[in-house]
């Protein structure tokens, strides 16, 4: 830059601009249950239809954790899926941050667990607690961490064990979640050079606890009289899910400057088929750009936005430069969304 100052020419020292550090998505993973419980089975110890539940909510199976599968052992091995996708070893990791709401323990958290089971050698892990929204406020963390320039690997997990919460005598909500896990690797690296930015853009986080009697545990680890079992009202949580997702969507695209149409992917929180096509409908995006789980998943609460995400990078739908929305709402409530560039 050249100043023209009184006839003299003074040469400014070039300004040297600071990369812009973002969170890089380096690979994820997912790991399933190997036992597959059909809405006919389901059927057998409950009244209820496959009929009812496809129609209602566009579920044909879920997924159920054997005696041997925990939060631990599945968000563990969707996690050395990731670093595997990432072509990354363990002991570069510097945090490990589990979204889930059905821990092994009150404590050590599970994100712990994990760093032990893998083999992580130092950095630090916790668990958050955001029930279906609990993977977009975990991003939410990491990314605070990884654009202060605090750490630069962060295992991001989703894993749930819903299974072990349902009272299956309840036909309203048993046959609406599964279990599984879902990991991404994020890595600090420059956002920008590429002419579009890269990694993760944003993430908006909500919460609202005046409508928490509308889905919630009526029971903790930390109650003598009840460990707890999952309560909800369908028709309240649908209403809510519809109108909060649209305005949080919305709030991310606007923050970016970019419309639906810059829009290559909706990952979409997997909890009903209807709610996933409503938001797909309001972005103008067509069937064919929305990864779709919950047919074959259920509602595994934090994991599915990550288990969606691994599928559509895994099979080759979501590629490099894809620009992808997530967005989720659960149980608090809380509700969110992330915006990424792959
Ligand atoms: N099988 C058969 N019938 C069932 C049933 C089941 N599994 N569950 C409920 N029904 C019955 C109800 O008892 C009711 O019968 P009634 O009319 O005789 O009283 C009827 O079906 C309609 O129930 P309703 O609750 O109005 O159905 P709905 O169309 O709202 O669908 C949900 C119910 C739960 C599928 C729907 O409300 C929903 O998906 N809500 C959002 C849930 C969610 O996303 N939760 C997680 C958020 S993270």
């Amino acid at each position: 830059m050249i100043n023209d100052i009184g006839g003299l020419l003074l040469a400014a020292p070039a300004v040297q601009t600071a990369p812009v550090i973002r969170s890089l998505l380096a690979g994820a993973g997912g790991y399933l249950p190997r036992r597959v419980l059909g809405n006919e089975e389901l059927a057998l110890s409950v009244d209820t239809s496959d009929a009812w539940i496809r129609e209602r909510t566009g579920i044909r199976q879920r997924h159920i954790a054997g005696p041997d599968e925990t939060a631990c052992s599945m968000g563990a091995a969707a996690a050395r899926s990731a670093l595997a996708a990432a072509g990354v070893a363990p002991q570069g990791i510097d945090a490990v941050i589990v979204a889930t709401s059905t821990p092994d323990q009150a404590f050590p958290a599970t994100a712990v667990s994990i760093q032990h089971a893998l083999g992580i050698p130092g950095g630090f892990g916790f668990d958050v607690s955001a029930a279906c929204t609990g993977f977009i406020y975990a991003l939410g963390v990491v990314d605070a961490f990884i654009r202060a320039g605090q750490i630069r690997r962060a295992l991001v997990i989703g894993t749930e064990v819903y299974s072990r919460i349902l009272d299956w005598q309840d036909r309203t909500t048993c046959v609406l979640f599964g279990d599984g896990a879902g990991a991404i690797l994020l890595t600090a690296g420059e956002g920008s050079g590429t002419g579009a930015d890269h990694g993760l853009l944003s993430t908006h986080l909500h919460s609202d606890g005046a409508h928490a009697d509308i889905l919630y545990v009526d029971g903790a680890v930390g109650r003598r009289d009840r460990p707890g079992t999952l309560r909800m009202n369908g028709r309240e949580v649908f209403r809510h899910a519809v109108a909060r997702m649209a305005e949080v969507v919305d709030e991310a695209l606007a923050a970016n400057n970019l419309t639906h149409a810059d829009l290559d992917w909706l990952v979409p929180h997997q909890a009903n088929l209807r709610i996933i096509n409503a938001m797909g409908r309001r972005l103008q995006l067509p069937p064919e750009r929305v990864i779709v789980t919950v047919d074959r998943h259920a509602n595994t609460s934090a994991a599915s936005i990550p288990l969606a995400l691994a599928e559509g990078l895994a099979d080759g739908r979501i590629r490099p430069g894809h620009l992808v929305l997530m967005e989720a709402l659960g149980g608090g409530l809380t509700w969110g969304s992330a915006l990424l560039r792959v």
